[in-house]
């Protein structure tokens, strides 16, 4: 099902297609299309009778119009498989790692077939909007949802969002991106007024979504729920109308988060579709898009032409994707998902620290201490809209809770893939045992009699709550220095969503980032440390060593009751991550492209070209003795005397030991230029620019210079 790539609303057959359709709808019609309602889940509870019977539950559907062949949208979330919060008795489906896993393999074609997988799935069910293409950067490493997101950089964050949007919708399912904009902490999200200076605001945030928007077309956009400069994303002209729609043309229609549509008049902001309608009445007590909004229209207040724009909008990114001409949907072969769950998780593995410990040796009769992170269950996942129910269900559910309607969503999922039963597959010859982590001493009487131990570190995140701090909950930091005060020849194996503190970082040989690894993490994890899979994922967020170290050591809102107006300044502006440590000058904990390997790699022959943009073409090899990935990075680090970090490509390799390859990298000139808000334009000073290719923002090995000419340009 091939999609349609005209930008350019109004062109397309598309477009000439949908204001066909609309001209012949009548007002009752049109509006129709404008509201989704959720279907009965564990916040839901009560059937909405605009839901026809035998239709599936999921978080939106919007009823179609028959006579004029325009089907019924069903949505679905997200972008780590196809959820199921209550919505669907027992309807599992391929559950993938986090999306900080994916952001961590740097992986485009992965980043595809995993979206090809959630396409295949949604439409399975009958789904025809997945709700995924979750975009925001990782501005803070306390932000709740950093684990859904794909990474710190603009350039990262487009690249894979966009081929996993371009994977959906080949499979003929319209994919959002979200959450449209500076969504990037979850505290009071709901009250939070997120401040950015407007030309700092396109150079960050609103490049990934230009990116990845013009690489991909999804064929809606979600608004966040938060306000960005004093406005309410959902009812934000400035960045819908005159950014989204204005300056980058987008054809397709915006839709409200669930319960994030803040007023009628959201619809002359730009606003298309209001979204999971009954939020916004628990929430606001309010419904926008039905009554409201159809009185407005009466009053004169809502022009017709808007509202056939809003409809349009909707009917084109329909027939662009082709929602309306689908075929039998395909096999599922759930096999096949699993491999690209299983990929996914082992790519993101961040090899954070080998002093020797790693690879274990698999023919020696090894005593293995397992310590704690419910490994002898399995793998945690995170909460939220996005959690998915894996095959076969949830080894275990245990519930944690908290404040606000998402509290009730917030637990301890453990997914049935076990790191201890994984290992003991892979060291038939070792002895292995468990210990729960329950307590310092106890701990400590099991590493002391081991010759290794492999100690587990985990740390829930959820979509509605932020961490107070980095360190790891529920005294794991304590037992994690126990064991390693008993053993020195401790692993630490690692499964959050987010940069954590590592008190005991000199004390142990050997650290690994697991993220949340997905339906088969804990096979991954074993792979890795026994060295059957050659790590290779790489840091898509800057580990700090303390809060002391970001933009905002305290966190605006922090403590306060849910429902407090809460006022975040995002005044780092574009400076996100390691571009904010190349600025102040601080050294992390773990830098931004930080991954170590069991394998060596060297980067060569950088020839730079400049001109209109920078190219730049060099070898890279592996100069050891295993199979290995490379994710070699190329950074700006002065732009004619303007010393700033930028990352301007990134290229994954594999290669064979002994074996080099030469590769290419093209720099998007938007990359290169400050945002001049005056003018509307990317402005590049002419001048000399000054680049550097390595393995990580901190670790460059060679660099180049080029000159570029001074240009003016709007996308
Ligand atoms: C989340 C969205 C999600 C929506 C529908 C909201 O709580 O923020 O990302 O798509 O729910 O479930």
């Amino acid at each position: 099902m091939a999609t349609e790539t005209s930008l350019e609303a109004g062109t397309s057959a598309a477009d000439v297609r949908a204001s066909e359709v609309e001209e012949q709808m009548t007002d009752e019609e049109r509006f129709s299309l404008l509201v989704s309602v959720m279907g009965v889940n564990d916040v839901v509870t009560v059937r909405d009778d605009r839901i026809p019977e035998g239709t599936p539950m999921s978080a939106g559907y919007v009823p179609g119009v028959e006579r004029l062949g325009v089907p019924a949208q069903l949505m679905s979330d997200a972008s780590l498989g196809v959820t199921n919060p209550g919505y669907r008795d027992g309807d599992s489906a391929t559950a993938l790692p986090a999306g900080i896993s994916l952001g961590a393999s740097f992986n485009p074609e992965l980043a595809r077939a995993s979206g090809r997988m959630l396409g295949r799935e949604a439409r399975s069910r009958g789904f025809n909007v997945q709700l995924a293409g979750g975009i925001n950067l990782h501005r803070d490493p306390r932000n709740g949802r950093n684990f859904e997101y794909l990474s710190e950089d603009p350039l990262v964050s487009a690249t894979l969002a966009a081929e996993s949007i371009n994977g959906i919708q080949a499979e003929g399912v319209i994919s959002t991106i979200k959450h449209f904009s500076l969504n990037c902490n979850e505290t009071n999200r709901h009250w939070l007024d997120a401040i950015i200076d407007p030309a700092a605001h396109r150079e960050s945030d609103l490049l990934a979504f230009e990116i990845a928007i013009e690489r991909s077309q999804p064929g809606a956009v979600m608004t966040g729920y938060n306000k960005i400069n004093g406005d309410y994303a959902g009812g934000n002209g400035v960045l819908i109308n005159d950014v989204l729609k204005g300056a980058w043309g987008y054809p397709g229609w915006v839709m409200s988060d669930w319960g994030g549509t803040p007023s009628w008049d959201s619809a002359l902001k730009g606003l298309d579709q209001e979204s999971g309608l009954q939020l916004d009445l628990m929430m606001w007590k309010q419904v926008w898009f039905t009554d409201q909004l159809e009185a407005a229209y009466a009053e004169g207040k809502l022009p017709k032409e808007r509202l056939s724009d809003m409809v349009r909008r909707i009917l084109r990114s329909m027939y662009a994707v082709g929602v309306d001409r689908w075929e039998p949907a395909p096999e599922v072969d759930m096999a096949a998902h699993d491999a690209i769950a299983l990929e996914t998780g082992r790519q993101g593995i961040v090899l954070l620290k080998n002093d020797g410990a790693l690879p274990l040796a698999t023919d020696k009769p090894l005593k293995v201490a397992v310590i704690g992170g419910h490994a002898q269950v399995g793998v945690p996942t995170g909460c939220g809209s996005s959690a998915v129910l894996p095959p076969g269900g949830y080894a275990e559910v245990i519930k944690i809770g908290g404040p606000g309607v998402m509290g009730v969503g917030r637990n301890l999922f453990l997914f049935p893939s076990s790191p201890v039963a994984e290992l003991k597959k892979l060291l038939p010859n070792a002895e292995i045992e468990f210990d729960p982590g329950m307590s310092p001493a106890e701990s400590a009487l099991m590493a002391r009699r081991s010759d290794v131990v492999i100690a587990f570190g985990i740390k829930i995140e959820s979509e509605a709550f932020d961490d107070p701090d980095l360190s790891l909950p529920w005294g794991q930091d304590a037992v994690i220095e126990a064991v390693a005060d008993a053993n020195p020849n401790t692993i630490v194996v690692l499964e959050t969503g987010n940069p954590i503190v590592m008190p005991w970082r000199d004390k142990v040989n050997a650290i690994v980032e697991a993220w949340y690894p997905g339906q088969s993490g804990g096979r991954a994890i074993a792979e890795v440390l026994t060295g059957a899979v050659n790590p290779s994922g790489r840091l898509p967020i800057t580990f700090p060593l303390d809060l002391a170290q970001t933009p905002r050591p305290e966190l605006a809102g922090m403590g306060t009751a849910w429902g407090t107006p809460t006022t975040v300044e995002y005044q780092e502006g574009a400076e996100v991550g390691y571009r904010w440590f190349a600025k102040t000058g601080g050294t992390p904990l773990y830098a931004f492209g930080h991954g170590l390997s069991y394998t060596t790699f060297e980067h060569s022959d950088l020839e730079v070209d400049g001109g209109e943009t920078i190219t730049t073409t060099f070898t890279v090899t592996n100069t050891g003795e295993r199979a290995g990935a490379d994710v070699s990075q190329l950074y700006l680090t002065d732009a004619a005397g303007d010393a700033r970090m930028r990352l301007l490509g990134f290229e994954r390799v594999d290669l064979r030991p002994g074996e080099s390859r030469q590769v290419t990298l093209t720099t998007d000139r938007r990359l290169l230029a400050r945002f001049d808000a005056d003018s509307g334009q990317w402005h590049i000073a002419g001048g000399a620019y000054k680049v550097a290719l390595g393995k990580a923002a901190d670790n460059l090995e060679v660099s180049g210079e080029t000159s570029l000419s001074e240009a003016r340009f709007a996308r």
